[in-house]
């Protein structure tokens, strides 16, 4: 091997010499529009979202022109944006909702809150919901699916919305950490009956914290809407509330106009943060030779990608964790995703109170709750595929600091490494 592809983990020249800039998407582009848009909710010191012409109604508008649905309602979090559309398509007490082995686990806690009991399905090589699992795992007591679109890369939709609709299913798409995506020319979170974003400060667009929920069918935004907020028939003027749903009291999860306003200006950004991302995950492709020891991961729709990260698949876990390494000495920072030992929780296996059923009640709900007639089982083993194609895979990482010379280097780091590495 010539003394220049001598791998940097050996003593060799690391193909990326100065470190990559580290970053995050929307946080990462905060300017003067966003103190602007906060400093005057500020200063008219009207917080409170019920008001003449206010920033979340505003916000929620956009979103629903952006997102080209008839309904949205923006909370406080992407948890409570789950929460409040699992209530809004009825699940709760003796239900079971079908989530993947790979995702955040807020995503279970919120089938959770909801009185549900969450079932835990493989993921296939797309990082997605495996639909052939999903199946599998139906039982009598199945309500909904939780489609988790993770990474930026869109689930295989088309396959879960067939398996649930064929089993009368209802459809919640966690688009938390897809802000943005498509799937087939149409937002992810619209081929369901309900899609929940996070603002978090880790997402494409962010207010710090916040989220969205959306939908196309005014019971579920109703239901989801009494979900967010118990008073909220009395916030609004009885003669503009026609409620087609008897009002029930849940909990609190309205957003301050301060979230509202930051949020509004993200949203007016996001094209550019979609483009830059998407440009990056390009040039990253483009620059990737064909590979020896690896296959990408499956992107159903690669034009809906949002494009923050991408993910090679080898054969076998130590190989992973020799490419990850070998990366990381070429100056690439990366991860092989599931190793024995680090906690991760996007992965199911470390969801420890989960897979003891820990509750935060002695009656143990909602797993001992008397209309819960399932036995769902959990075990750090459950899910082997999972653990199989997680511990294969090494993740790259994309950000807005990012230029697509950057993505190119990480492209050049992988081609070396796999040269080396991929016989
Ligand atoms: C897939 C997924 N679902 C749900 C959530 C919960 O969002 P939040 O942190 O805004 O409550 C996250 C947040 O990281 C997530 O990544």
């Amino acid at each position: 091997m010539p003394t220049s592809e001598k791998l940097a983990i050996d003593g060799g020249h690391p193909v990326i010499d100065s470190a990559l800039p580290s970053g995050v998407s929307g946080p990462s582009i905060v300017g003067e529009e966003e103190i602007d848009a906060v400093s005057k909710v500020l200063r008219s010191q009207q917080l409170f979202r019920y008001r003449e012409d206010g920033e979340a109604e505003n916000f929620e508008r956009e979103a629903a022109e952006f997102l080209g649905v008839n309904y949205t309602l923006m909370v406080n979090s992407g948890t409570s944006a789950l929460i409040c559309a699992l209530t809004g398509v009825g699940t709760g007490p003796g239900d079971e909702v079908i989530i993947p082995g790979y995702t955040y686990i807020a995503t279970a806690a919120a089938v959770i809150a909801t009185g549900a009991v969450p079932v835990i399905a493989e993921i296939d090589d797309s990082l997605g919901l495996d639909p052939a699992d999903v199946e599998r795992k139906i039982t009598p007591h199945t309500k909904a699916v939780v489609p988790v679109h993770m990474r930026g890369v869109p689930a295989r939709i088309d396959d879960l919305v067939a398996v649930a609709r064929r089993h009368g299913l209802k459809i919640v798409e966690d688009c938390c950490q897809c802000v943005g995506g498509e799937y087939k020319g149409r937002r992810v979170g619209t081929f369901g009956d309900a899609g929940a974003w996070s603002l978090n400060y880790y997402k494409t667009i962010s207010s710090g914290e916040g989220g969205l929920l959306y939908t196309n069918d005014r019971d579920i935004y109703e239901r989801a809407s009494l979900a967010a907020d118990p008073g909220l028939p009395m916030w609004t003027k009885s003669d503009e509330a026609e409620w087609r749903n008897a009002p029930f009291p849940r909990q609190t999860y309205r957003p301050s106009e301060v979230l509202a306003a930051m949020a509004r200006v993200q949203l007016g950004k996001i094209e550019e943060i979609l483009a830059h991302q998407r440009a990056l995950k390009r040039a990253f492709l483009d620059a990737l030779e064909e590979g020896k020891g690896y296959k990408l991961q499956h992107v159903d729709d690669p034009a809906g990608d949002t494009g923050v990260s991408a993910a090679v698949i080898v054969h076998d876990p130590d190989v992973a964790r020799g490419y990850a390494l070998a990366l990381k000495a070429e100056g690439a920072d990366v991860a092989s995703i599931y190793n024995d030992g680090f906690p991760d929780r996007h992965i199911y296996s470390y969801w420890d109170g989960i897979l003891a059923k820990r509750s935060p009640h002695p009656s143990g709900y909602p797993w001992n709750d008397p209309s819960y007639k399932g036995n769902v089982e959990y075990s750090k083993e459950m899910c082997p595929q999972t653990l199989s194609i997680l511990g294969r895979s090494v993740r790259f990482d994309f950000n807005m600091n990012m230029t697509e010379e950057h993505a190119r280097l990480m492209a050049q780091a992988l081609n070396k490494v796999d040269a080396a590495l991929g016989g």
